[in-house]
């Protein structure tokens, strides 16, 4: 129990991140016509070493010179352990257009990590005299990451959304796989003759969303690499967004769609959680806590958990 009111995160819709890499500038056109709530333009793995100043030039450019609509635009810099990271965000901040809206930081291990990246940001934004304050975004995909989970979303008030990022991740850790998200042969359960597959990023999710519900972040699941598994990659969001991620990377734009559809709440999740909303009205009438609803128990928390679904339904919509 706590006296404190859970913080909101930022309303805006976060369903999909689609990425793309800063050193292939002919998808940026196809990036900004896609139907994704945020894009991130890469600096980081999807860059080769040779090319990284000229992915720094190109998304530089782009930033100004395509038309973004109303996407969310990030771009992923290097991380802190590479000689690269400080040139990023200063040249970012000093030479793209004011229509950047965020940096994304990977590999983010504790706190200080955040608080270094912010410490520039802050400096450069105000030598420039930006006009727009940059937020910022943290991949957790190593074992530090996790391990200070909480620290990391309570790190900076310019942070807004944290994504877990399977495949990095999976290595710090130590983990038996290649897979990048989803499910993973080796990991299941056996009873009675049969396997039964369990979900081995359930913990690191829960974990992270926990860490950013407590501190007013969205959390967010990462990239499924198999592009041509829709299933495998629907099974996946299904399962994030019932832990309470509210949306997922794209690594190829196939996956746009399927991640907006899962991450959008259904027309028939709004209106049960509407129906449920007018039975608690009703039993607050009546002066009742706990009523019934479809043979189930109602009571004040199903109010809470209704409106979850109600606002998130009418943010997107808004
Ligand atoms: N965003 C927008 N459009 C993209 C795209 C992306 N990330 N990736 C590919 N496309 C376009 C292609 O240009 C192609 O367009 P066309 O039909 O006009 O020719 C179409 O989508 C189909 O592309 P396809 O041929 O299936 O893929 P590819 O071989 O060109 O690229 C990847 C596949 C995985 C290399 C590419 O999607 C990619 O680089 N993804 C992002 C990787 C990344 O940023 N990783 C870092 C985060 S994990
Ligand atoms: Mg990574």
């Amino acid at each position: 129990m706590s006296f404190r009111v859970q913080p909101s995160p930022v309303a805006r819709p976060n369903r999909c991140q689609l990425f793309g890499p800063g050193s292939r500038p002919a998808i940026f056109e196809k990036m900004a016509a896609s139907a994704a709530d945020v894009i991130n333009l890469d600096l980081e793995d999807s860059v080769a070493p040779d090319d990284k100043t000229e992915a720094r030039k190109n998304v530089i450019a782009a930033i100004g010179d395509i038309d973004w609509g109303r996407k969310h635009l990030s771009v992923r810099i290097n991380g802190l352990d590479t000689p690269y990271w400080v040139r990023d965000v200063v040249d970012l901040l000093e030479n793209a257009s004011d229509r950047l809206d965020q940096i994304m930081i990977p590999k983010v291990g504790c706190a200080a990590d955040v608080y270094a990246v912010d410490a520039v940001v802050s400096a450069v934004e105000a030598s420039k005299g930006r006009g727009k304050r940059i937020g910022l975004e943290v991949i957790i995909e190593t074992a530090a990451g996790i391990a200070h989970v909480e620290e990391i979303a309570a790190s900076s008030p310019r942070l807004q959304a944290m994504s877990l990022g399977a495949a990095d991740f999976a290595a710090s850790m130590g983990m038996q796989t290649t897979g990048i998200g989803g499910t993973q042969e080796n990991y299941y359960m056996h009873h009675a003759g049969q396997k039964y597959w369990a979900d081995p990023w359930h913990w690191a999710q829960a974990a992270i969303v926990a860490a950013c519900r407590t501190h007013g972040v969205l959390p967010v699941d990462g990239p499924f690499g198999d592009f041509s598994d829709d299933a495998g990659f629907r099974a996946q969001a299904l399962r994030s967004a019932t832990l309470g991620m509210v949306g997922k990377w794209a690594i190829h734009p196939k996956q746009v769609a399927l991640a907006n559809e899962i991450f959008t709440p259904s027309e028939a999740a709004v209106a049960e959680a509407r129906e449920i909303l007018a039975a608690m009205d009703e039993a607050k009438r009546t002066g009742q806590g706990a009523a019934v609803y479809k043979g189930r128990l109602v009571d004040l928390a199903s109010i809470r958990q209704a409106e979850v679904i109600v606002r998130q339904a009418e943010m997107i919509l808004a």
